[in-house]
């Protein structure tokens, strides 16, 4: 029996650091442009050429090593579909998987039928390079790296993304999950070229406040993506998506903002952690990993109980006593550790 993905919870009614998303919110022009949808507009089917072109632009590949995806979730489920399903005659297709994991990955892995290979972590969360390669074998379909990491925010270096990508066996390839990517600064893109055997997803829901529209992309040679482009329904992206996305992408200067934000944001809750005694791993995403240890529960609740939201990750393996925070507007931030002092020092 498959363990079902565990949605996480709905939570509108307070400030939402458990999902990584910008709570800040989209671009003002997103919101202009989306009030300025046509009663045509919605009522055909969406025209992708130009939002394609945006996106392509944007990450610097060409239009035809794109396709949009309604949000990565669906460029990672089409990857499941097309490369991790059984096939008669074959062994049980295999994806690696180094945990810590964003869930979705062995969930997806499952559903269709594939093998999740769980690689254990490093004790400092950096890429486990020698394991992940011991654990490529001749069924390996794919290998998933999340870079930034997601829930560490630990960065896999591009030089550890080619050893695996060279190892691999034909017709395999390494998804590089880049959902983080905009806060880190570093892709794998630029290095697509030199191996058609990598995809790499990217997300306008994190740094670009799309979550609720749901779009992101898929990038890579084109041989790679045809299997993915098959399973991807043709209309999958929605028109209020296209139009914000384009609107998006011309207000690149409202994602450095936010960006900036991120990084005092992390500093200040860094600076606050190193006060109450609480772990943390330094972050190349728009989150931080804290471990709170015996207190991670009573942390949890009590920002609950204050309608500040994090995601408690502590009883999966190896993140016993740790949460996940969400740091971008610093005022949240600072609302997030103000809790943390009331809850930690009211304990002690
Ligand atoms: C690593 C990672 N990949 C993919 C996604 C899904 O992104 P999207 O909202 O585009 O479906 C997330 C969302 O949390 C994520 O953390």
């Amino acid at each position: 029996m498959i363990e079902k993905y565990q949605k996480p919870a709905e939570l509108y009614d307070g400030l939402r650091l458990h999902q990584n998303e910008n709570t800040g919110g989209c671009s003002p022009k997103v919101l202009e442009a989306l009030a300025s949808l046509t009663a045509e507009q919605v009522g055909f089917y969406p025209p992708y050429a130009a939002a394609e072109e945006a996106c392509a632009a944007y990450l610097g590949v060409a239009r035809e090593r794109l396709s949009l995806v309604n949000g990565l979730d669906e460029g990672i489920m089409a990857v499941a579909v097309s490369y991790l399903r059984p096939r008669a005659g074959h062994d049980r297709p295999e994806a690696i998987i180094p945990d810590p994991a964003f869930e979705i990955l062995a969930f997806d892995t499952e559903v269709v039928g594939g093998r999740p290979i769980r690689v254990e972590p490093n004790p400092d969360f950096t890429f486990p390079l020698v394991r992940v390669l011991d654990e490529i074998t001749p069924n390996t379909r794919v290998v998933f790296i999340t870079s930034p990491n997601n829930p560490t925010g630990v960065m896999t270096s591009l030089d550890d993304i080619r050893a695996v990508a060279s190892r691999i066996p034909p017709g395999a390839i390494v998804f590089v999950d880049e959902a983080y990517a905009e806060f880190s600064g570093v892709s794998f893109i630029p290095e697509l070229a030199r191996h058609p055997n990598v995809i790499v997803g990217r997300t306008f829901s994190k740094a670009f406040g799309l979550a609720g529209l749901r779009i992101g992309a898929v990038t890579g040679h084109p041989d790679a993506l045809e299997p993915i482009r098959l399973v991807v329904p043709v209309y999958s992206v929605n028109v209020a998506a296209v139009v914000a996305v384009q609107a998006a992408l011309q207000d690149l200067a409202y994602v450095e903002q936010y960006k900036g934000q991120v990084a005092e944001s992390k500093a200040l809750l860094y600076a606050a952690c190193d006060r109450l005694g609480l772990r943390y791993w330094k972050s190349a995403a728009n989150f931080v990993l804290i471990n709170a240890g015996a207190r991670a529960d009573r942390l949890a609740r009590g920002c609950a109980a204050r309608g500040i939201y994090l995601r408690n990750r502590s009883t999966e393996p190896g993140l016993e006593g740790c949460l996940r925070v969400g740091a971008g507007v610093v005022a949240h931030t600072q609302r997030c550790i103000t809790a943390f002092e009331e809850v930690l020092c009211a304990a002690e």
